[in-house]
């Protein structure tokens, strides 16, 4: 639907025009919002109207809260276009604010996408990963988003996340991709290394996510996860691999060169592969429409599942 017939209104009201209230949330990672696409009776509410949203300032997302109809059985959901990155500097509380209003609204399940660098060859490009574990280097360290005083009494101190990758919603996604008749190559299955960024990983980096045993990397998506948990909402996180970690297992060694160089011999300085963003928005591009009708056909799966 274009933006022209799409209706912008505030919240109270948006709640008033949605006919029925959203039973998945789905949160849009990078180059992925074109799922709004799939939207029927689309509604869509900037972040800039919703007291205490954000405003995304990554280049490639939007900054809507869409309601519509999903899937041949008009299934209601909500799909945040765009969300909240620590290191954007927003505040944990932002970071998490939309899986607390899809709670909110009654939202049971919620999938979860975004762009990750893959640690290993097994993983090529355009894999869309089924997220089993995650490895969360900030929670780790002290800086848990979740952080600070209880904000209900309902919810628990120590947060169980053993269980945080839904088996139920995981194996709708393999059985979706089966009726779509996609190759079994085109879904993974791994675990998700989350780091803060914005900077991607040097190759060592890489080397020790992937010597932890973490398949793909990025820099979003856990907060949601353990704030969804806390919300007891279960939850599905599919990463699409934009690119990979170059991750060098040997190095040429620039002390030999140079010395090789002054020895009268010519050498050319070896050229670096890095992550770049623009490659994480172009593979976003190229498989948008992968990871929109594999999300479209599991949101047909869910309610009888
Ligand atoms: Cl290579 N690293 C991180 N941290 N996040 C990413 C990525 C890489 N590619 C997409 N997102």
């Amino acid at each position: 639907m274009s933006s022209s017939t799409t209706p912008v209104l505030p919240f109270a009201q948006t709640l008033a025009t949605i006919s029925r209230l959203p039973r998945i949330g789905i949160v849009c990672g990078s180059g992925l919002s074109t799922l709004v696409s799939s939207l029927k009776n689309v509604v869509q509410l900037p972040y800039s109207q919703l007291q205490g949203f954000g405003e995304s300032t990554v280049v490639g997302q939007k900054s809507m809260l869409a309601f519509g109809l999903m899937g041949k059985d008009n299934v209601p959901v909500v799909a945040m276009l765009g969300r909240f990155h620590p290191y954007e500097g927003h505040k944990p509380i932002v970071v998490t604010y939309g899986i607390r209003i899809m709670k909110r609204l009654g939202v049971k399940d919620v999938i979860i996408t975004n762009a990750a660098g893959s640690l290993t060859p097994d993983i090529p490009v355009g894999t869309i990963v089924v997220i089993r574990d995650h490895l969360a280097l900030p929670n780790l360290t002290g800086m848990n988003p979740s952080f600070g005083p209880l904000m209900s009494q309902e919810y628990a101190r120590f947060i169980p996340l053993g269980d945080a990758y839904s088996p139920r919603l995981r194996r709708l996604a393999f059985l979706a991709s089966h009726y779509l008749k996609f190759d079994s190559s085109a879904l993974a299955e791994g675990t998700y290394a989350w780091v803060a960024g914005p900077a991607y990983e040097t190759p060592a980096e890489g080397r020790f996510l992937r010597d932890a045993g973490a398949h793909v990397v990025g820099m979003s998506t856990i907060p949601e996860v353990v704030a969804a948990r806390e919300e007891k909402l279960e939850v599905m996180v599919l990463s699409l691999v934009t690119n990979t970690v170059v991750i060098p297992d040997t190095y040429r060694s620039i002390k030999a060169e140079v010395e090789a160089e002054l020895a009268g011999q010519h050498v050319e300085l070896p050229s670096m592969e890095t992550a770049s963003h623009e490659e994480v928005l172009e593979t976003g591009r190229q498989k948008a429409e992968v990871m929109r009708s594999l999300v479209e056909r599991i949101v047909e799966l869910v309610p009888a599942n």
